[in-house]
């Protein structure tokens, strides 16, 4: 994994908000390196996380590289007495919505429109520029459910960084592992850079 992500103040990142979804693979651990990163350089990274996502990674890990509250439940806001639905207000608020890493399971509910986790609720009220970074073993990245879900996605315009070959951690070896961070975070610029 390269880590080794630019972490100065940047002109594209410096104000803007990136809503990180992060959902339940193992790959889940990645993604505080790039929220980390892009707090550096002025970002305000707002991380939202599915159920399974928080077996891989606690909330805390994204709280403390971000320095903001995280959304991991859908209830959580209503509950603390919140005035505007907190999947509402996110989702207006955000220059991009990227999900890293995307699994196959979030792939295909988001597909379907979906709103049964806080991922997939808030997709919904975002009307920015949407990226997904896939990862899963190859053989499911392979079967032709999940590509006619890629499918679906990239038809709506979502920007799909696709997923890079090796070492599975499974055992397997082939097409399924996140993206390298690097090559995330230069489409992740680019997407800033345009919008
Ligand atoms: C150890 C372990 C690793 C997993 N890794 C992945 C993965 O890399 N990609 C994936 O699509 N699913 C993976 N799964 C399955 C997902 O966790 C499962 O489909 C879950 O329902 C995903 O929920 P979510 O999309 O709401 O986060 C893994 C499951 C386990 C137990």
């Amino acid at each position: 994994m390269d880590v080794d992500l630019p972490t100065g103040r940047s002109e594209e990142f410096a104000g803007r908000t990136i809503l990180l979804g992060v959902t339940g693979g193992i790959a889940a651990y990645k993604s505080a390196a790039l929220a980390s990163a892009w707090t550096q350089r002025g970002a305000v990274v707002r991380v939202l996380m599915t159920r399974a996502a928080s077996k891989f990674v606690t909330p805390l890990t994204f709280q403390s590289v971000t320095r903001q509250p995280v959304a991991a439940d859908i209830w959580r806001a209503e509950e603390a007495g919140g005035y505007r639905p907190e999947h509402i207000d996110a989702g207006d608020s955000a220059d991009l919505f990227l999900v890293a890493p995307a699994t196959a399971d979030f792939l295909a509910r988001a597909a379907h429109g979906f709103a049964d986790d806080i991922v997939c609720l808030t997709l919904l009220a975002h009307q920015g520029p949407v990226a997904f970074a896939p990862a899963m073993n190859d053989k499911m990245w392979a079967h032709p459910a999940v590509q006619a879900n890629v499918d679906v996605h990239r038809q709506r315009g979502v920007h799909v960084i696709e997923p890079g070959e090796g070492h599975l951690a499974c055992g397997s070896v082939g097409p399924g592992r996140l993206a390298e961070l690097s090559e995330i975070d230069r489409q992740v610029t680019a997407i800033l850079t345009s919008a």
